[in-house]
């Protein structure tokens, strides 16, 4: 399909940008069950490096599963795609500069490879919210697992369809015991080195 696609070379280049910014671009993507704490932990990461002048962005259910993925159900192949589509994204948006926060559930271990090889393992952060099903239902934020339960949503992850857990993750979170600030401290602590253009 891109055999008569020929790129255009432009003058700015990925690294005029970085040298603007003052600072490296890359994806920390946060995986975990629905109601692990994903989009809080990345929403205070992003604080924390935006007060710090970086260029920040996240990606999220909320502003993918409803607009560029709106095609998209919860089946294996569909949340491949969904993966898939997020990945090429945030590759688009480490090479405008940014550093990327997504957070998806993305529970198939080679939909995550996959994300890797898309955007190249430097430039991937994997970050594993690891909170048990039994804490994620007892917590239940959305009423997600209410209706799992009831039969009212197929395919919940973690209830009638598979988790599969990332072995060696850049950095785990274990959210039963380790407090939001504390996690969020190592987050920033694990990749400001990265951040670095010397
Ligand atoms: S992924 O599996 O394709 O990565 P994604 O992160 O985009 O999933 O969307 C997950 C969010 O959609 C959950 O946090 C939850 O709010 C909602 N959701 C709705 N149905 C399901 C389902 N069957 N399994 C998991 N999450 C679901």
């Amino acid at each position: 399909m891109s055999k008569h696609i020929i790129p255009h070379s432009y003058q700015i280049s990925k690294k005029d940008r970085l040298d603007a910014n003052k600072h490296n671009s890359f994806l920390i993507w946060f995986t975990g069950l629905s109601g692990s704490g994903k989009s809080t932990i990345a929403n205070v990461v992003e604080q924390k490096l935006f007060e710090q002048g970086i260029r920040t962005y996240t990606l999220d259910g909320d502003n993918i599963r409803k607009g560029i993925n709106n095609d998209l159900t919860f089946s294996p192949e569909d949340r491949k795609e969904n993966i898939r589509r997020i990945a090429e994204v945030s590759n688009l948006m480490i090479d405008s500069g940014s550093v990327v926060l997504a957070a998806f559930v993305s529970p198939y271990k080679k939909d995550r490879e996959n994300i890797r090889t898309i955007v190249k393992d430097v430039n991937f952060v994997e970050v594993y919210i690891n909170t048990s099903v039994e804490e994620c239902e007892r917590r239940d934020v959305k009423g997600l697992y209410k209706k799992a339960r009831a039969g009212e949503i197929k395919n919940m992850t973690g209830i009638s369809a598979p988790y599969e857990a990332p072995k060696t993750p850049d950095i785990e979170i274990k959210t039963e015991i380790e407090s939001v600030e504390d996690s969020v401290k190592r987050i920033v602590d694990f990749i400001t080195p990265k951040l670095s253009r010397k």
